[in-house]
């Protein structure tokens, strides 16, 4: 089986494992833990903030940044595709009670006038505008990376309009690659960024949040209330630590083989890639109408051993991680091509 649903489908390799195995433990709770504490002290110095803390997920990473700086009522201004809003439960309202206020732009990106516009006046009727939310890269952009000179532009003027920033930084080391701008760069103007272990890193969990002192503390003390705080969590700091030793300059590999991926998939008939939408390691592409829908799709390429995910009426995603090597993507390519073939022959369905 060739599963292309996403970079987060990948299992931990026989040396993460051992780093894991070996890992120096402690009680994290009572902030004992040797690996995760260089852990956190690394990802500070990496993204150039004062502190980080360690979070089981990329969803509580982000939920823990909105409520540490926020209060209920206020309102985040985010892109409508963005990740926060259509793939974490509502976890904004339900447990930060903030509304948001959608910024369009192009695949994810939205620009500094648009989300000037956006920041309610002072007035007893509105909402307080208090966060803007990015991500990048941008998920249901299709793998979008941000300009810098956007991103900053965004940043400066919502510092100037007194808003915290906050960005999802999930796939913030494929953005890193893709654009050549560092990490500190990128992370330069936010308040915090957050950042996923688990997804092109290859390891089985683990997020990090970082910011300055006073608000991975308050982030701290949340992550305790939502019980997000772990005992010998070292062990999955570990895996970490080995995926930023090993795992972030090959992910050029996975955003080459993207795009070897795409050329593929857009020669085959009845299928249509957005070339210059696929910046990094997801493909997103289309399906003629009648060879059937996504769903349907989705069904035949995991009945000849390929998993995509369903993105749309239409519309199809593939990803490619640690597990997809080159000569894996041209059987993928061709295990889909062959299938179109019979569907052709034989009619949708079959
Ligand atoms: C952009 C983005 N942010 C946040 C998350 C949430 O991460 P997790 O699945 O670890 O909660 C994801 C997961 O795919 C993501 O793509």
């Amino acid at each position: 089986m060739i599963d292309l649903r996403s970079d987060t489908v990948t299992k931990p390799t026989p040396a993460m494992l051992d780093a894991m195995a070996h890992a120096e433990v402690g009680d994290d709770v009572l902030g004992d833990d040797p690996t995760i504490n260089a852990l956190q002290e690394r990802c500070a110095a990496m993204f150039c903030k004062q502190a980080a803390c360690f979070v089981p997920s990329g969803t509580m990473a982000n939920l823990l940044a909105i409520r540490a700086q926020t209060e209920p009522g206020d309102e985040i201004i985010c892109h409508p595709e963005s990740h926060i809003y259509h793939y974490e439960t509502g976890g904004f309202a339900a447990i930060a009670g903030c509304s948001i206020r959608f910024a369009q732009g192009e695949r994810g990106i939205f620009d500094a006038d648009t989300m000037a516009s956006l920041v309610r006046w002072d007035d007893d009727h509105c909402p307080r505008t208090r966060l803007v939310s990015m991500e990048n890269t941008h998920n249901r952009g299709r793998g979008s990376v941000w300009p810098i000179t956007t991103l900053h532009d965004v940043c400066e003027r919502a510092a100037s309009l007194g808003l915290k920033r906050h960005l999802d930084g999930a796939r913030i080391w494929n953005a890193s690659i893709a654009s050549g701008e560092s990490l500190c760069d990128i992370a330069q103007h936010v308040d915090t960024v957050s950042a996923c272990f688990s997804k092109g890193l290859g390891a089985p969990v683990g997020s990090i949040v970082a910011g300055d002192t006073k608000t991975i503390a308050r982030i701290r003390h949340l992550r305790k209330m939502l019980g997000g705080a772990m005992r010998q969590s070292g062990i999955l700091a570990a895996a970490a630590m080995y995926a930023l030793d090993h795992h972030v300059d090959r992910l050029a590999d996975d955003h080459a083989n993207a795009r070897h991926f795409a050329d593929g998939i857009n020669a085959i008939e009845g299928l249509t890639v957005d070339l210059r939408a696929v910046e990094t390691n997801l493909v997103y592409f289309d399906v003629e109408s009648h060879l059937g829908s996504a769903e349907e799709l989705v069904q035949c390429f995991n009945d000849v051993g390929v998993k995509t995910l369903d993105e749309g009426p239409h519309t199809l995603r593939a990803v490619m991680h640690l597990h997809i090597t080159r000569t894996i993507v041209d059987e993928a390519v061709v295990r889909i091509a062959r299938r179109l073939t019979s569907l052709r022959d034989h009619g949708a369905g079959q």
